[in-house]
């Protein structure tokens, strides 16, 4: 199918249109980053204004680039939530009204599995598989089980995945986000948002052990995630060290750059102790996934490269994540592409009428939840 993408969940106006879930033909953002960048967060309503403006010129560019018409198009996919609703409802409204003038099928979709999803998707087809869809491909059969780790700055799940749209969750945050560590975190060292690639720029020159903080539930058997912990203890770090904001504030400041490789260090350690967890109860798992904006984290990538050759029960798991940084962060491919996955696999389901909502669980087609005591 050649599905049109919409996401408007957050700050960023997205559309795209995908072949097949895999072959990006255009894929447009405008993101309000500069904007918020020293604000430290996302004002929603100045958000969703700014998206009613870039909404018709971001379809216009994406229908340009990849030069389609509604012709030849064959569905509509939007993210129906969570996210910021009024954000949401410009995304929804668009693509609704869309569906309505061209005739076309509509499909909602939930914002977490377009990050599952956007792990198949590429520029340009592979030598000797063009046209193939990526799961029809020889060399690149998606082999499930798989374990994937979506974190961004709404959620961190770790799902057991047995096809595109059926899992189980194996554990969740209980507090703040991946991302939202990342992003409190720079707020605290004066770093502009998102946190994420700030705290890792400000790190590279710095000393990941320069600073010790405690791994989070060290001793709890559950798969969770909690992050609320170690912004506090950053905080303190910051506090005992009498380090004011003004000298943090100092771009070439050493203090800054080991505060930050620290965090950033003590963030992916407790992810990557979770996925190993993970990986040992659950031996029939085949490959491992990571996505969502914090899958851009490129120590984090490698950090969990080198854990899992360490010990021969993962050593010979393929690891991957998105072919592109853009398509790591919140973009409109991805959600064409879990709308494909949707239709393929669950195709009533997916032309079901939805509602636009600010908060739903990812009951992914299936998804009994499973919690690991
Ligand atoms: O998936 P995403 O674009 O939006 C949400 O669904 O939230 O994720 C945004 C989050 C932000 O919290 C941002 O700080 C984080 O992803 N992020 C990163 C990196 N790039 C973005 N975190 C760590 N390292 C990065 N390079
Ligand atoms: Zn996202």
């Amino acid at each position: 199918m050649r599905i049109l993408g919409i996401e408007t969940s957050c700050d960023e106006t997205a559309a795209a249109i995908v072949d097949d879930g895999t072959f990006v033909r255009s894929c447009v953002i405008s993101s309000q980053r500069q904007k918020f960048s020293t604000l430290g967060g996302v004002i929603p309503e100045d958000a969703a204004r700014e998206q009613v403006l870039c909404m018709l010129p971001v379809l216009k560019k994406c229908l340009e680039e990849s030069g389609d018409t509604p012709e030849s198009i064959d569905a509509i996919a939007v993210t129906k939530g969570p996210g910021l609703l009024g954000s949401l409802l410009v995304g929804t409204t668009t693509a609704r009204t869309l569906a309505m003038l061209w005739k076309k099928p509509l499909i909602g979709v939930h914002h977490t599995l377009g990050h599952l999803s956007s792990i198949w998707l590429c520029d340009n087809a592979q030598p000797g598989t063009r046209n193939q869809p990526f799961d029809q491909a020889q060399d690149r059969q998606p082999i499930f089980p798989i374990l994937t780790l979506s974190a961004s700055g709404g959620h961190t799940d770790l799902w057991h995945r047995t096809s595109h749209t059926r899992g189980s969750l194996l554990g969740s945050t209980r507090d703040d986000a991946a991302g939202e560590a990342f992003d409190k975190g720079a707020k605290l060292l004066g770093l502009p948002y998102p946190g994420g690639p700030s705290i890792a720029k400000a790190g590279e020159s710095g000393d990941a052990h320069a600073h010790e903080f405690p791994l989070p539930l060290r001793n709890d058997p559950s798969l969770d995630f909690s992050f609320s912990g170690l912004k506090t203890a950053l905080r303190y770090t910051i506090q005992k060290l009498g380090a004011e904001t003004e000298q943090l504030k100092a771009q070439s400041s050493k203090l800054k750059a080991n505060l930050a490789a620290s965090y950033q260090y003590a963030i992916c350690a407790h992810l990557i102790d979770r996925i190993i967890r993970a990986l040992h109860r659950h031996p029939d798992i085949r490959e491992v996934h990571l996505v969502g904006g914090v899958s851009a984290n490129i120590y984090l990538r490698s950090a969990l490269h080198t854990a899992m050759h360490l010990q021969p029960a993962t050593c010979n798991l393929a690891l991957r994540h998105p072919s592109k940084i853009s398509y790591c962060t919140d973009n409109a491919a991805m959600i064409a592409a879990a709308a494909e996955f949707l239709v393929r696999e669950c195709a009533e389901k997916a032309y079901e009428s939805f509602e636009t909502t600010a908060s739903i669980p990812l009951a992914m087609a299936i998804a009994t939840r499973k919690r690991e005591a």
